[in-house]
Parts: structure tokens; C-alpha cells; sequence
């Protein structure tokens, strides 16, 4: 997360009195198409938009045959500000189409100042759309409050099945927290139906003990209730700050529990339970983070097939600076699939609808799979390893540099970890490990044996690379290697 972005969170979190943001921030000017579709670090099998900054997944919903992608989106430049709500759409979560922006900020309306992140949902044959409106105060409320922004929640609905034109409900429909509680942030809206209520999770904190979530419901979808505080900082969660907001909360069913999702501290984390549907309230008994690296504020959908898909917002991890001259910042991540184990753990698997990009299938094993290399950093590749009695690395980097990229290790002295980039993961599954991972541009998603997910990203200056998948130590312990080239999803690396 850059710093302004950062400090504007900060600043409409607490009700103190902060500069107001920076929305005005000027950009570097927008890069021209041709340099954005030669700049080597552009992903090419994952969603991003032509050019300029994007952030959150908003929405994403499969609606009449087809899956419609919304995200957090800066027409104006690759950094963060005057949010909308960009829109892409595809047929197998792959392969897009962008069109045009679908949610702006509406002059004098409660979102005057941005469209943050929302959810989309289906009432009456029709899709709409419950997201967070911000706006600056007016000279009165600022005497009151200070001069942080007024965040809202608002609805939007589409009027038509191709979700090209929406038209929003004039006034907000939540319009502030509840006033008993002193809260940090509200946004973020999630709904949900059961039986003739819908529920809404709200991101907050509360004021000196860090995040919360709000509880929501109603009948209509207009008049909504405050119901509770449905989900707060505990004691496992160490990582706080009293002024914490739990963004982009997400509450659904998968297999026989209940997850809830939510953001902050820069990493996605999930907890896992029980859902007492009288009561309305969530008891959790697993938790964890759904992805270790550069992921945040994700949401699911479900497919075609009745599949629970997360996205998430792959951010940089070079300065504002450098995103800014290069025209382009954040991707959204490959879909992938959740599962619930026995357990109560999550599982995850890149959705198979990325195998069709697949191409010029390789495999090797032992001391013959030592070096492997994809292109231009369009690939994947797959490896099973033996955990034994024996050490091994897995670097990746490119071919013109050392420099070092990530890497997977494991040490025998610690035979129920892997190591991402020598941080130790304890792995359920017994003496072989499974680890994927996709290589595009300047990302490389890993996930091993499914439970253990690291979105990476990495940077080199000059022309394209290929990347380098270099085994060291012992070799036997390599059970198999497979890897394949990619196929773009474009021609120009702008997934248009
Ligand atoms: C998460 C977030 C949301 C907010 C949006 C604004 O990354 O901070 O809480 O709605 O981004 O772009």
C-alpha cells in the first residue's frame, strides 16, 4: 500500500482532524498504450486494466452466461485516488474484454468524492450493486467532525442483463454507524439473503480496541438496521492498531461451515466456524491468511458450477514513484477455488479454466529437471517434492541477472515445513509436497499442497527476461517437474 493511500485510510478512519485526502494528487501523465504494451513487467494471462491504478475486486458476479468483473479503479493516473469502479467481463474468468467504467462518482451525490469497494447482488431478476460512497463534509459537518470523509452506503441498480448501465438510488441508504459505538471506517458492504432478510457486514473499528465488523439487515434493501458487532479484534489476532479498519468483510457458506473474510494490516486473513442463523452470530473456530504476499481485499463469487472463486488485489511492492512512471499499478489475481477440508482449513486451487492457456507441455525428473525456464516469464510450472532426509532449494530468478526472485526450501531438521522465501510453513500433507506456480511478468502465485498460497511480486530494469526455475541440493528429492509456456490473453500485454 503507498503512503498517501495509506495515510488518506488513516485520515477517514479516525474522526480527527487530518488534512483531507489527497485527492487532487497529480499523476504522472498517462503513459501511451504503446510503451504500456512493451513494458516487459505487464502481466499477460492476468486481469488488469489497459493502463493506470486499480485496487480491490468489487462484485465480480457470473450473470447470464457470462463473468462480470468490477474493481477499484483510477481513470486518471496509476495511483490511488478518485475512485470508480472499472468493469471487465469474460467467459471463463480468463480471457476479458474491458468495458466501460460502470459506477463514477455522482457531483452533490454521498459518493461525490469516490465509489469505494462493494458487492453485487440479484433482487428480483434484476443485479444490483451496495457499495460505499465517500464525500467531503460540508462546512458545517467539518465543524462537528473535522475534515476526514463521509463514507456512506449506497445502492446502484443495473438496468439491463449486460450490466452496462446502472442508475443509483439518489440518497444513501445507510448513511452513518451507529452512534452509540465511536467507530473507525464504514464501508465495504457485503449483502446477503436469508429468508426475508438481507445482512450486511460493514468494515469499522472501534475506536481504542481495533477492528470490527457491523452487522447490518433489511427487508428491502433500502431501511437497514444496525443488528450487532458481528466480528472483532481477539486476542489471537496480535497484529493491531487501536485505529484499525477490518476491510472488505465477506461472510458465506462452504461445505458444512461458515467462512468470514476480511482485510487489514496489508494481508487477507479467514476465519472459519459455525453460524448460529437465529442468533446471527458467527462463532469461529480455525483462522488464517489466505494469501502470505502481495494480496489483499479479495472477494468471492460462485461460477458456473456452483464453485466458491476468490479474487484478490495483487498490489505492487515497488515505491509510488515507480508505479506512477510506469503507467500501471495492481492486478487482480488467477481465480481460485476454495475448498473446506475435514479440518476446517481452506484449500485453494487455481480454477481449471487456466489450464486452457497451457501450452508445449514439459516434464522431467531428478538431475534432468535441475534448470527450467518459461519465456518470458509467462508460465507455469508444478512441482512434487519428497520431504526427506535430505535439503533442497527451488530459486527462481531471471536469466540476464542473478538477483533472486523467491524461493522455495526445506530443511530436514524442520520435515513438516516448507519454506517460502525462508519463512517456514507448516504443511499437513505427509512426506511430499506439491508446489505450484504461475509466472507472469512480475508475479509469481505459488501455492503449496494447496493449503499455503504466496503471491509474489518481482522487478528487473531492461529488456523481457525468461525466468529461471534453478533446483539445488538433492536431486532425488525432486520427484517431478512439469511446466508450460502460457498463452496471452492478448496481444499487447492490455487484456483488452
Ligand atoms: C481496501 C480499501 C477499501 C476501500 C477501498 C478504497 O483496499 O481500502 O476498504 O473501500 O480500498 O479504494
Amino acid at each position: 500500500m503507498n503512503q498517501s493511500r495509506r495515510n488518506f485510510l488513516a485520515s477517514i478512519a479516525v474522526a480527527a482532524a487530518l488534512p483531507p485526502a489527497s485527492f487532487a494528487e497529480a499523476s504522472a501523465a498517462l503513459r501511451p498504450a504503446a510503451a504500456l504494451a512493451q513494458d516487459p513487467l505487464r502481466p499477460q494471462y492476468h486481469l488488469l486494466p489497459a493502463r493506470n491504478w486499480m485496487n480491490d475486486p468489487n462484485g465480480p458476479i457470473f450473470w447470464k452466461g457470462k463473468y462480470h468483473m468490477f474493481f477499484q479503479y483510477n481513470p486518471g493516473g496509476a495511483i490511488w485516488g478518485d475512485m470508480h469502479w472499472a468493469h471487465a467481463v469474460s467467459e471463463d474468468m480468463i480471457h476479458w474484454k474491458h468495458l466501460p467504467v460502470a459506477l463514477a462518482p455522482t457531483p452533490g451525490g454521498p459518493d461525490a468524492d469516490g465509489v469505494f469497494s462493494g458487492t453485487t447482488f440479484v433482487k428480483d431478476g434484476r443485479v444490483g450493486m451496495m457499495f460505499t460512497g465517500v464525500r467531503k463534509p460540508t462546512p458545517e459537518e467539518e465543524v462537528l467532525r473535522g475534515s476526514s470523509l463521509i463514507e456512506s452506503q449506497c445502492i446502484a441498480m443495473a438496468d439491463n442483463d449486460e450490466l452496462t448501465s446502472f442508475t443509483k438510488v439518489k440518497d444513501a441508504v445507510i448513511a452513518a454507524p451507529p452512534p452509540q459505538l465511536q467507530t473507525n471506517g464504514f464501508r465495504d458492504p457485503s449483502p446477503w439473503k436469508q429468508g426475508d432478510w438481507w445482512y450486511t457486514p460493514i468494515a469499522s473499528g472501534i475506536a481504542g480496541a481495533g477492528g470490527a465488523i457491523l452487522l447490518y439487515r433489511s427487508r428491502d434493501l433500502r431501511q437497514w438496521e444496525f443488528v450487532h458487532i458481528f466480528a472483532q479484534r481477539q486476542q489471537w489476532f496480535e497484529a493491531y492498531t487501536p485505529w484499525d479498519v477490518w476491510e472488505c468483510p465477506e461472510f458465506f457458506p462452504l461445505g458444512d461451515r461458515h467462512v468470514l473474510i476480511f482485510s487489514t494490516y496489508g494481508k487477507a486473513f479467514w476465519q472459519t466456524g459455525r453460524f448460529d442463523a437465529e442468533r446471527l452470530l458467527f462463532h469461529p473456530e480455525q483462522q488464517g491468511i489466505l494469501d502470505h504476499g502481495s494480496f489483499y481485499a479479495p472477494k468471492t463469487q460462485l461460477d458456473a458450477h456452483g464453485n466458491r472463486i476468490l479474487w484478490g488485489w495483487i498490489q505492487e511492492a515497488r515505491s509510488s514513484a515507480e508505479y506512477d512512471a510506469a503507467g500501471w499499478s495492481g492486478m487482480m489475481s488467477l481465480p481460485r477455488v476454495l475448498t473446506m477440508a475435514n479440518d476446517g482449513t481452506l484449500r485453494y486451487r487455481v480454477a481449471d479454466e487456466a489450464l486452457a492457456l497451457r501450452k508445449l507441455e514439459r516434464s522431467a525428473a531428478g538431475a534432468d529437471a535441475t534448470t527450467v525456464k518459461l519465456e518470458n516469464c509467462c508460465g507455469e510450472a508444478l512441482y512434487r517434492v519428497h520431504r526427506g532426509d535430505k535439503a533442497f532449494r527451488l530459486v527462481l530468478r531471471g536469466d540476464r541477472t542473478n538477483d533472486i526472485w523467491m524461493t522455495v526450501s526445506y530443511d530436514p531438521a524442520h520435515s513438516e515445513q516448507i519454506q517460502l522465501d525462508y519463512r517456514p510453513f507448516e504443511t499437513a500433507s505427509g512426506g511430499t509436497s506439491e508446489v505450484r506456480l504461475h509466472v507472469d511478468g512480475s508475479v509469481v502465485e505459488i501455492i503449496v499442497d494447496g493449503q499455503i498460497a504466496w503471491s509474489r511480486r518481482f522487478y528487473y530494469k531492461g529488456a523481457q527476461q525468461a525466468a529461471l526455475l534453478k533446483w539445488e541440493g538433492d536431486a532425488a528429492s525432486l520427484l517431478e517437474a512439469k511446466w508450460w509456456q502460457m498463452k496471452p490473453i492478448s496481444a499487447d500485454r492490455l487484456t483488452t
